[in-house]
């Protein structure tokens, strides 16, 4: 099988635990319904980086210590709504730097370049569709030392081992002095988080089930989705939020295009993702862990979520 959706998808719903990976929930429903749950007050996330982002772009400037023209490369820049903030602080303060946006989204690197050509037309901008590490790998060579940005608390959803991972190949694809910014969600009291993810509007069902739909449409399955519900938990001693389908009755569901029928027990679950929450202690740790050096914790004013900033020595 040629096609990784495919290949993933039949090895979650044939596995003893079934899964299925989070990052299949962003086509272009899955990506409209994200936009909705950043606009619930009870998703915290986004209001809170944004604070961060607008009241301490200058303080964040000044950490990286860097002399003179740099890159900014963001990796899996979506809609850049909070990047525009620290965009603008540097653009109006003309500190001389090129942007470099990543993401696999060739439909969100159009929108995000074309609203920023138009809000910030000084910006040196240089759009890459296509895999973070291709690129990353080219920055090696460049001549400027470069600002990585992975902000939103995308790590969260990597699992313990997969983060490693993950900060390995940044650190491998780092210039020495290379800067980090990287977006944790903090632990909290257990209530908010769980508000934020068992959302009372149902749009965060939504955002799940949708990978039911998008399993329809793309491999010609047959999941009624009334049949399906949503459950999540955030268990506040290890920090992780679960995500769960659950099957309302046993069923069989016909995968098509995987010539496959999987069977679902009464309340049987489909687990979909890992929203992981952190401790500073946490996440000190895990930037030692990963040989990086941290500088700074940016943090919101309810201590929320923190972007820390990092350094490959
Ligand atoms: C985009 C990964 C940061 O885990 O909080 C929102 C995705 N899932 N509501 C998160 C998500 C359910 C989100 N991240």
């Amino acid at each position: 099988m040629n096609n990784t959706f495919a290949q993933d998808v039949l090895d979650g719903l044939t596995a003893n635990n079934k899964y299925l990976s989070s990052k299949y929930f962003y086509d272009d429903n899955g990506s409209r319904i994200f936009q909705e749950i950043m606009k619930m007050p009870e998703y915290y996330l986004t209001d809170a980086e944004f604070e961060i982002l607008s009241m301490q772009s200058k303080q964040i400037v000044e950490a990286l210590n860097f002399s003179g023209p740099f890159n900014i490369i963001e990796l899996g820049a979506g809609d850049g709504f909070k990047t525009f903030k620290l965009l603008e602080f540097l653009v109006s303060n003309d500190v001389d730097f090129y942007y470099v946006p990543i993401d696999i989204s060739q439909e969100a690197m159009h929108i995000l370049v074309n609203r920023l050509k138009e809000r910030l037309p000084d910006l040196k901008i240089d759009p890459q569709v296509g895999d973070y590490f291709e690129v990353l790998k080219t920055n090696r060579n460049s001549a400027y030392p470069s600002l990585l940005l992975f902000l939103g608390g995308n790590i969260g959803n990597y699992l313990e081992e997969d983060v490693e991972e993950l900060l390995g190949l940044f650190h491998e694809n780092m210039k020495s002095n290379d800067k980090l910014l990287i977006g944790f969600d903090l632990k909290k009291n257990p209530i908010i988080i769980q508000n934020a993810y068992y959302d009372i509007h149902g749009i965060t069902k939504r955002f799940n089930l949708n990978l039911l739909l998008r399993i329809n449409r793309e491999l010609d399955a047959d999941f009624k989705i009334d049949d399906f519900d949503f459950y999540c938990h955030y268990d506040p001693q290890t920090g992780n939020v679960k995500s769960y389908i659950v099957s309302l009755k046993k069923q069989s569901v016909n995968i098509k295009s995987l010539n496959k029928t999987i069977n679902f027990d009464y309340n049987e679950l489909i687990w979909t993702e890992l929203s992981k929450k952190y401790s500073l202690d946490e996440i000190s740790n895990l930037a030692k862990s990963s040989k990086f050096n941290l500088n700074t914790n940016f943090l919101d004013c309810k201590h929320y979520f923190t972007d820390s900033l990092w350094t490959k020595d």
